[in-house]
C-alpha cells in the first residue's frame, strides 16, 4: 500500500478549515476528518460518544483528549484499509498538545507522514462576522467568545509545536475561499519541490 499523507489544518473557529477541506478533498482525492462534524453526527444520534460530548461541544469547551485520541485511533485504523486513500486532511484534530503528541505516535506505528500544517489565519473581528452569519447552534455570540478563547489557550501553543517540527505554514484566511485555496495548494507544490 501506498504511504498516506496527512494534511492539517489548524486554525480559530470560522477561519474556514471546513470549507476548504472540503474543496482541497473534492480536488486532491483527499479523504476528509472534521472531528466537528463527527461530534455532531454522534450528538444527534444519541451515540454513547454523543451523549459524553454533548456538554461540552455546547458551551464551546473541548472534549476531553482521551475521547477524542481514541476517535482518531479508530479512524486511522479504519483509513489503512481503504487502499484508494492516498491522504487525508485533518480538520479540528489536533487541538491540544496531548492529542498532538498522540498523533505522533500513532503515525509512528504506521506507514504516515505529516505533510504540512496549514494555519489559517483569520482576525477574530472577521471570525464574529462569519460566524455571525453561518448560525450553528454554538455559533451565539457567548460561545463564539467561549470557543476563541478555548483556542488561544489550547490550540494556539501547536503553532509553536509544528513550527519547531519544520511543518507550519501560515495562509491569510481573509481572502476569497478560491485564493485560500489556490495559496494552499502553492504551498503543499512548494512541499514537493
Ligand atoms: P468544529 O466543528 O471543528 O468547530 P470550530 O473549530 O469552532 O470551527 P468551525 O467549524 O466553526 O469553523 P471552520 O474553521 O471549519 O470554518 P468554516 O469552513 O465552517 O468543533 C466544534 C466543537 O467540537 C468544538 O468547540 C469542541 O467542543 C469539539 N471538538 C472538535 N474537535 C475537537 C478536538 N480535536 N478536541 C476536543 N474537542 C473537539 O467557515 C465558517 C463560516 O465562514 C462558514 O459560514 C463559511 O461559509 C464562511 N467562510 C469560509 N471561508 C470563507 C471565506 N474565504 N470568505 C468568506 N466566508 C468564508
Ligand atoms: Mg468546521
Amino acid at each position: 500500500m501506498k504511504s498516506l499523507e496527512v494534511l492539517i489544518f489548524l486554525g480559530p473557529p470560522g477561519s474556514g478549515k471546513g470549507t476548504q477541506a472540503e474543496i482541497l478533498t473534492e480536488k486532491l482525492n483527499l479523504n476528509h476528518l472534521s472531528v466537528g462534524d463527527l461530534l455532531r453526527e454522534n450528538i444527534k444520534k444519541k451515540t454513547a460518544l454523543g451523549k459524553l460530548a454533548e456538554s461540552y461541544v455546547s458551551s464551546g469547551e473541548l472534549v476531553p483528549d482521551e475521547l477524542i485520541i481514541d476517535l482518531m485511533d479508530s479512524y486511522f485504523t479504519n483509513i489503512k484499509n481503504q487502499r484508494e486513500t492516498s491522504g487525508i486532511i485533518l480538520d479540528g484534530f489536533p487541538r491540544t498538545i496531548n492529542q498532538a503528541i498522540a498523533l505522533e505516535n500513532k503515525i509512528k506505528q504506521l506507514d504516515v507522514n505529516i505533510k504540512a500544517v496549514l494555519n489559517l489565519d483569520i482576525s477574530d473581528q472577521k471570525i464574529l462576522i462569519r460566524l455571525a452569519g453561518r448560525g450553528r447552534d454554538d455559533d451565539k455570540p457567548e460561545l463564539i467568545k467561549n470557543r476563541l478563547e478555548v483556542y488561544r489557550n489550547q490550540t494556539e501553543p501547536l503553532l509553536e509545536f509544528y513550527n519547531d517540527r519544520s511543518l507550519l505554514d501560515s495562509i491569510d484566511g481573509d481572502q476569497s475561499e478560491e485564493d485560500v485555496s489556490n495559496s494552499i495548494i502553492n504551498v503543499l507544490k512548494a512541499e514537493v519541490a
